[in-house]
């Protein structure tokens, strides 16, 4: 499932989200307008609670806004139904969560393939890109260990690799670097400047410097409204 031609791969309308519990209503999200292009680096920064994750939820069809409009790759994703959203993550998008998310009972190599066996690749060719992919994020020797032999900032190196799996064209990392160790994160920053070397669509959470220097597109969450800097 390829979409849309157009240059335009995210474009947000008055998009709103509020989280409703019994007696609190948190507006994450207010009137957010977005654009952004096709190779595009962009950098969403703003203050932890300022809905950075929420946004990347959003975009990535893992959440839905409450109001407004999302368009990817020509698709409005808060029109479709879940069987829709899965095949649109997995064929479309990678992602890099903050807690990066790797499955525990799974070795490296096989939370790397996952996203590949999810959308049913023959065998062989999984194989084959496990083993590119683990060179590409310098793991190649510990493919066979468990997530928790590995460090953070390889566990993160992990999460990239499974993230550019079925090379998606649209990369959405949230905070990459804020667990790491500023000698570690520079692996990371290497990861994210080759990805926009290669000319995908990047969209940062982060409010590290050294990514921001990368960005093409700054946009600032501030008290749920966001600003595009200079
Ligand atoms: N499921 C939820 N229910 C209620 N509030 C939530 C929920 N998820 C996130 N929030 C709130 O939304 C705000 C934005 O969260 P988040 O998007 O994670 O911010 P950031 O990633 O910028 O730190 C926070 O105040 C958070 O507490
Ligand atoms: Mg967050």
């Amino acid at each position: 499932m390829k979409m849309g031609k157009g240059k335009t791969v995210v474009s947000a309308a008055f998009l709103s989200k509020t989280y409703q519990t019994s007696d609190i209503k948190v507006e994450v999200l207010k009137d957010v307008n977005l654009k952004i292009e096709k190779g595009e680096f962009a950098v969403i920064c703003g203050a932890s609670g300022s809905g950075k994750t929420t946004l990347l939820n959003i975009i990535g069809g893992i959440d839905k806004p409450t109001r407004g409009e999302i368009i990817v790759f020509g698709e409005e994703l808060s029109l479709k139904d879940e069987d829709f959203l899965s095949d649109y993550r997995c064929n479309n998008i990678g992602f890099v969560f903050q807690a990066y998310n790797l499955v525990s009972t799974l070795t490296v190599a096989e939370n790397v393939a996952f996203p590949m066996e999810w959308t049913r690749k023959p065998a062989d060719n999984i194989r084959k890109r496990v083993e590119e992919l683990m060179e590409t994020v310098g793991l190649e020797h510990r493919a066979d260990h468990f997530p928790f032999q590995l460090s953070g900032g390889e566990q993160q190196r992990v999460a990239f690799a499974r993230a550019l799996a079925n090379d998606p064209p649209l990369l959405l990392v949230d905070e990459p670097t804020g667990n790491l160790d500023t000698k570690t994160s520079l692996k990371v920053i290497q990861m994210l400047q080759k990805l926009k070397h290669d000319g995908k669509t990047v969209i940062v959470a982060t409010h590290d410097e050294r990514i921001l220097a990368l960005a093409e597109q700054k946009l600032l969450l501030e008290d749920g409204r966001l600003v595009s800097l200079e």
